[in-house]
């Protein structure tokens, strides 16, 4: 429906990672190159982290598509970070093509090892892509961590790509993983984008279906709302940019207004962000004012507070969104 009103030839603003809507920001640019460059080098294990909704999975995807064209390349591709170490290594092994059923853990690992090194001696390539890595339980990392060793005296034989949301790196920092975290060669960063970036992705996008005017559609300041809701997160502006087409058609507006735009941040509480560091502080907060409160109130009642009481869980709630 809005689509014939804005003529646009299909939906710009889908939030599935579309690899042919890449907007090449630096840092989506460097992040790939590093993903291409580690696979393409045998540099061996190259992670990747970023935030929710900033573009992980799509330049993935992106690396993915221009992977398949070389014959060179096999991959493994699991995204499902909350599988057995067991059934984590029988998956990837299945992807490859190679057969798991009805085998441990260690035979598989000796199948993998043999297939890998066997396309190694070929000098063909062989990739691990895990996306969602941030999901991995500590024991499967330290299986990752043994594939890690598939190595000749001069390059890795097994290239594995960690891409996850920034608790990865907590993950990575721990202790007991600092010999996997020693193997990584490359690591890139994803964040969100800045207000120009925002306005040439919204434009892009446009462009990209056909919009003759995409600065009609988003005017300057339509655009700098859309990124002080959003704060840059691609995701969060495709879902605000989406929403806004369709209020701008139901009101016959040939152009978004911020007006809409605060709407639809409103309609989806995006105001109420609340990082997780400052909600454990806020918590923190109401928890010293109830224990200020009842000891203030002990004191009147000429009662002794003792400190069991005073830790009972708030009946209060913070405003998660
Ligand atoms: N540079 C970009 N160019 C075009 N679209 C982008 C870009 N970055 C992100 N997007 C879009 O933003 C949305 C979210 O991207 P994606 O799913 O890749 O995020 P993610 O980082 O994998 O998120 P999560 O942490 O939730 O897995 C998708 O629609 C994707 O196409
Ligand atoms: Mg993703």
């Amino acid at each position: 429906m809005y689509k014939a009103f804005y003529k646009l030839e299909r939906n710009p603003f889908e939030i599935t990672p579309d690899p042919s809507f890449l907007f090449p920001t630096r840092r989506h640019n460097e992040a790939l190159a590093a993903l291409y460059y580690g696979v393409r080098r045998h540099k061996g294990l190259v992670v990747l982290t970023g935030e929710v909704g900033t573009g992980k999975t799509l330049l993935l995807r992106c690396l993915l598509q221009s992977l398949k064209q070389s014959e060179d390349v096999k991959y493994a591709y699991a995204f499902n970070g909350r599988l057995s170490p067991l059934e984590f290594l029988q998956y990837i092994a299945g992807d490859l093509g190679l057969p798991a059923a009805g085998k441990n853990k260690s035979e598989l690992l000796l199948e993998l090892a043999r297939y890998v090194v066997s396309r190694g001696e070929k000098k063909l390539t062989t990739v691990l892509v895990v996306d969602e890595a941030h999901l991995l339980s500590a024991d499967i990392l330290e299986e990752i961590r043994l594939l890690t060793n598939l190595e000749t005296a001069a390059e890795k034989l097994l290239q594995i790509l960690l891409v996850g949301q920034p608790e990865l790196d907590d993950k990575l920092d721990s202790i007991d993983l600092r010999q996997l975290k020693q193997r990584i060669a490359l690591r890139a960063h994803l964040s969100s984008l800045d207000l120009n970036e925002t306005k040439g992705y919204i434009e892009r996008r446009l462009e990209l279906v056909g919009c003759p005017a995409p600065a009609k559609v988003f005017p300057a300041e339509t655009i700098a709302a859309i990124h002080s809701h959003s704060r840059g997160t691609p995701r969060l502006i495709n879902t605000i940019c989406e929403n806004a087409l369709i209020v701008g058609y139901a009101r016959q507006a040939a152009s978004v207004t911020p007006e809409i735009i605060d709407n639809i941040a409103q309609d989806f509480r995006l105001q109420i962000q609340t990082s997780p560091s400052r909600k454990a502080s806020h918590e923190t907060d109401l928890r010293d004012a109830a224990k200020a409160l009842l000891a203030l109130y002990a004191q009147l009642q000429g009662a002794q507070v003792r400190e069991p009481e005073l830790t009972v869980s708030l009946p209060l709630r913070v405003n998660q969104s």
